[in-house]
Order: structure tokens, then sequence, then C-alpha cells
């Protein structure tokens, strides 16, 4: 007699979720920023996801791990699943099978967009999205704004600590000394250092990036690859970007995906020699 699906299904979970042989319980209730369970190897874990679009499958037995303060670069040819990876993992998405953990027991493909952030899971879109009528410093108070909306938050007085907090984090992105300028005058690469000082107020375990670099000056891409690697460390950031030079400067662990999986997945020395990635490139310089 054959065994059930599911009972395949749990049995390889258990092996290989987090390789622990203890109870696992998952969870989807929201934990506050710092209290996420990292007792584990990993951050995050994705083992089998697939994904598919009428039929086409986006993601194909994706399987990736993520360390605590990591700093994962993520590249492959357009199509190859990079941005649908990163909506399953904020809940945009939800995969077809397969398994979605942030820590131990948060159960990402059960858990809603606003749970997911709430639990510690930031995410910089390509596009900046500020808000160009308000200073740099509104703008970090804004990002705070809770459901009672953006009005509330500006009229909310602020407290000595959320200050202190606010001015360290846009010193960390290099905005302290503009803190008071229209953000709509800011230059490009400044509107995107300051969309990430916003997601930063989520005070995000893990961060997600997707092609932060798109349209910056090269100073601004040297600054923006210092600031992605001194995030790193405080927290797990994850990194797409198509910018070979770029990601050669910050990598450390490369992972390629090709046609919704993994291709490859070492350091960047490793993968540019490697004749499938080279392959899939068709001859462009990896
Ligand atoms: N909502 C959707 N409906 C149908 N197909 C989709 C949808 N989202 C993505 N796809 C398809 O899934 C595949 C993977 O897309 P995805 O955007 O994840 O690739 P990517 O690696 O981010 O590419 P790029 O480097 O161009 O940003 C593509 O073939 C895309 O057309
Ligand atoms: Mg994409």
């Amino acid at each position: 007699m054959s065994r059930p699906d599911s009972f395949a299904a749990n049995l390889r979970e258990t092996f290989r979720r987090d390789q622990v042989f203890g109870p696992l319980r998952p969870g989807t209730r929201p934990v506050s920023p710092g209290h996420l369970d990292t007792g584990g190897k990993h951050i995050l874990y994705m083992e089998d996801v697939t994904v598919s679009f009428d039929g086409f499958k986006a993601l194909n037995d994706l399987t990736l791990y993520i360390e605590p303060g990591e700093l994962r670069c993520i590249i492959g040819p357009n199509g190859a699943g990079k941005s649908t990876m990163m909506d399953v993992i904020t809940g945009k998405t939800r995969p077809d099978t397969g398994v979605c953990y942030f820590g131990q027991t948060l159960d990402l493909t059960a858990m809603s967009e606003t749970d997911i952030a709430t639990a510690g899971i930031g995410r910089k879109f390509q596009k900046p999205t500020v808000f160009p009528e308000h200073t740099a410093l509104e703008n970090l108070e804004l990002a705070t704004a809770g459901p009672k909306g953006t009005w509330h938050a500006l009229l909310k007085p602020v407290t000595g600590e959320q200050r202190d907090w606010m001015a360290s984090t846009l010193d960390t992105v290099g905005l302290l000394g503009e803190r008071d300028r229209l953000a709509g005058a800011l230059s490009h690469g400044q509107k995107q250092w300051l969309e990430i000082a916003m997601v930063l107020m989520q005070k995000p375990e893990l961060l997600l990036v997707d092609e932060p670099i798109a349209g910056m000056t090269r100073q601004e891409v040297e600054r923006t690859a210092e600031l992605l690697q001194g995030l790193a460390g405080e927290h797990s950031v994850m990194v797409v970007e198509h910018d070979m030079e770029f990601i050669r400067s910050i990598a450390n662990t490369v992972t390629v995906l090709h046609q919704g999986s993994v291709l490859a997945e070492s350091s960047m020395q490793q993968v540019q020699n490697d004749p499938r990635v080279i392959e899939v490139y068709l001859g462009e310089s990896v």
C-alpha cells in the first residue's frame, strides 16, 4: 500500500526544514520586531517552493536558506523568478506547494502581508515611493504611521527616543544633513536611501532589496554598496541586482536563479566560472 502524499510531505518537512528533531510548532501570529525565534540555523527557509501562473512555473521547486545577518545576492536572467520569490516571502503571492518559514515558527504562506511586515520582513521596491512634499525626517515619521494614517503620524508628538532613532537612521543612510529638505528635492540616489531608511523604521530582521542601484550615479552606487554591507550583520539582507560589478563589490554568497530554481550558489568567483551559469547568461560577462 502506498503512503498518502501528505505523510511523505510531512516527513520531508520534518527532516528538511531545520534539520533538528524537535517539536516544530508552526505559528502564524505576528511577532514584535526583535522577538523572532531564530533558534535554528536559518532566518529564512524556502523549500520546494513552486508558483504557477496559468501552468507556467515562475518558481519551480525553489529551495533556499538565509542565515541571520548575512548579505545574500540573488542574480539570474530576466524572468528567472527573483521578484516572484520576494513576492512569496512577503505574502504577496502564495505558493502552490512548498514551505516558506521565517525563523523557526512563522509560516509565511499563512500570514497576511501586514503581519509579515510586522514580524520583521521589510521590502524595498525598485521605484522609490517617498512622499515628495514632506521633508526627509517627516518621511520617516510617515513610515511609522499605523492604521490611523499619515496625518495622525505627523500630528502625533514624537518622543525623544523616536527622534534619536530617526536621526540615527538618517545618519546610517547618509541623509542626516538633508533631514529638513523636501524628499522631492533629493537626488534619485538619495530618494532610494530615504526609502531604505523608511523600511528600517519597521526594524526588519530581514531586508529585501530589489534592484537598488538602477539609475544611480557611480558614486551613489558605491555609497549604496557600503550602506548594504553596513546593514548586514544587524539585519539579514537579500539583494536582487543585475549589475555584476556591483554584485562583485558586495557579494559574499551569490545565488543564481534560472527558470524558477537555484542553478548555483557559492562565492561570486565560483559562480562566474561555473559553465552552467555562463551558459544561461549566453556569453554575457558574469
Ligand atoms: N502575475 C503574474 N502573472 C503571470 N506571469 C507572471 C506573473 N508574475 C510573474 N510572471 C512570470 O513569471 C516569470 C518570473 O518573473 P519574475 O518577475 O519573478 O522574474 P525576475 O527574475 O524578477 O525578472 P527580472 O530580472 O526581469 O525582474 C516571468 O516569466 C514572468 O513573466
Ligand atoms: Mg524582477
